[in-house]
């Protein structure tokens, strides 16, 4: 597996032409957070991008979430398992989780960090070419465990920082169609966003604009031994 340095990106700045004669390799982007380029078929990703489809449609849909100081993300976002609100996950009604994407989620996990694995929630935020999120931790689990992250459609630049503040050291990673990328351990609880969608760079066909998938343990039964 290839470490890039901390602050480099991978494949970011290289130029377009050099990008498409080298394969994109796997890489441990910080201790736990592992980059799989290609990790998903076309196949897979085109059944992904359907159920995504289908998923998104009333009742408990896809929607733009208002944050707390009243605006609104530039991303829609479809809970899975339990209804996402900033900053927690609420009791109110949503779709379930497939079991082909906790499937999904335990593969990654074995293929890269390994460990059990048993993801009850995911996020699918929808970005169009203006979209972005800003630098956070994801920390409404009380779990441990790690979080997966499928990529479909449209390449994005998405950075990886330090779990102490939101600012460098950090690496940015282009994420395309198929990738997967996962972190854990001591990237658990690490900022990361994404600074920009690359708009047209998706499979011909598959999707305009970027769907990804965020799997998660959410640490439910946790909640009742908490002091
Ligand atoms: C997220 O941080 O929840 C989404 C990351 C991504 O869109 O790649
Ligand atoms: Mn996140």
């Amino acid at each position: 597996m290839s470490s890039p340095t901390r602050g480099e990106s991978t494949g970011v700045l290289r130029s377009a032409t050099v990008d498409a004669l080298l394969p994109r390799q796997r890489a441990e982007i910080a201790p736990g957070a592992v980059h799989v380029p290609g990790w998903l078929s076309a196949v897979q990703q085109r059944e992904l991008v359907t159920a995504c489809r289908d998923l998104a449609r009333p009742p408990h849909g896809m929607e733009r979430v208002r944050l707390p100081g009243g605006g609104l993300m530039s991303v829609r976002t479809l809970s899975l398992g339990r209804r996402w609100r900033p900053y927690r996950y609420t009791g109110e009604p949503v779709k379930p989780l497939p079991d082909r994407l906790v499937e999904l989620g335990r593969l990654a996990v074995a293929e890269t960090l390994g460990g059990p694995y048993d993801p009850d929630v995911a996020l699918v935020n929808f970005y169009d070419d203006a979209a972005k999120m800003g630098m956070h931790q994801d920390k409404d689990e009380l779990s441990a465990a790690p979080v997966v992250s499928l990529s479909l459609g449209d390449a994005c630049v998405f950075r990886f920082g330090n779990t102490e503040t939101r600012s460098r050291p950090w690496t940015d990673v282009r994420l395309e169609s198929g990738d997967l990328f996962v972190f854990g351990g001591p990237s658990r609880r690490a900022f990361h966003g994404v600074v920009r969608i690359l708009p047209g760079t998706g499979p011909h066909d598959l999707l305009k604009g970027r769907l990804n998938i965020t799997l998660r343990e959410s640490g439910r039964q946790l909640a009742h031994r908490l002091p």
